[in-house]
């Protein structure tokens, strides 16, 4: 078991309707966050006054290094990281412009490359990264190429890194959720968004999450979140 009490956690994309609810849920279970996104207010409404936040722009090929320093020059230590941040585009592979699908893989799969490599270098063993990719990393889907491929890119990444984490005893996790009610599809950076059903609640599987750090495991796939 992970005890989350008094562990510095940075959670990048806490603004976020699944970064948010993670938030609540890590700081009840007593962790000392460092909470990311790129607006100030935005960060405020999560209502953690406690938590230390910075703003900080994904794309920046300095992103890992620069917010893994913020969190040891203020606290000293870090024992997890939860990337929660992300972007999604619609339509199809001929159609999206070569500048939307740059920001796919910049923010859905750089980002959290260049997070967890940087965190690799001073979380202590029983330290933790969360990366969130998504169902399609697993059953791709058409008008969704750039962002699955974006997402199958993470999940591949996490999956090699972990073997080679495990020798220090620090676990990379890659969660895949189903589609979930955050807003997300409502705000893509090209396209619209199909008629989609409806998709679980941030809570629960913010909550998930959140177990699946405190019970050690390992990986969590689509099926993880399962309600039935
Ligand atoms: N919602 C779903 O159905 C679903 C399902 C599976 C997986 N996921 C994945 O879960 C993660 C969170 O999604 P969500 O639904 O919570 O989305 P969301 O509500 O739109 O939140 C996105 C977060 O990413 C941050 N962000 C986006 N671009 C950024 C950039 N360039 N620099 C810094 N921060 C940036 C946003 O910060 P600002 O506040 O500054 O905009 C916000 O905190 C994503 O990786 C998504 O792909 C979502």
């Amino acid at each position: 078991m992970t005890d989350l009490q008094g562990k510095n956690i940075l959670v990048i994309g806490a603004s976020g309707g699944l970064g948010a609810p993670l938030c609540r849920a890590l700081a009840a279970a007593g962790a000392r966050l460092t909470i990311t996104g790129r607006d100030t207010r935005r960060l405020q409404d999560i209502g953690l006054p406690e938590a230390t936040a910075l703003t900080a722009e994904l794309k920046d090929p300095n992103v890992g290094r620069t917010l893994v320093d913020a969190v040891i020059d203020r606290h000293g230590q870090l024992d997890g990281v939860v990337f929660a941040a992300g972007v999604v585009a619609f339509g199809s592979a001929a159609e999206l412009d070569d500048d939307v699908v740059d920001e796919l893989l910049l923010v859905n799969y750089l980002a959290p490359l260049r997070i967890t490599r940087a965190a690799l270098g001073v979380l202590p063993a029983g330290g933790f990264v969360v990366n969130i990719s998504a169902v399609v990393a697993e059953t791709p889907v058409a008008n969704m190429s750039a962002y699955a491929a974006s997402k199958s890119a993470l999940t591949a990444f996490d999956a090699a890194a972990r073997t080679e984490a495990r020798r220090k005893k620090i676990r990379i996790v890659d969660a895949r959720p189903p589609h979930t009610e955050t807003g997300l599809a409502t705000r893509p950076i090209a396209g619209v968004a199909p008629k989609l059903p409806t998709g679980l609640t941030p809570e629960s599987v913010a909550a998930r999450i959140v177990s699946a750090i405190t019970d050690d495991e390992l990986d969590l796939p689509s099926s993880a979140f399962s309600t039935g």
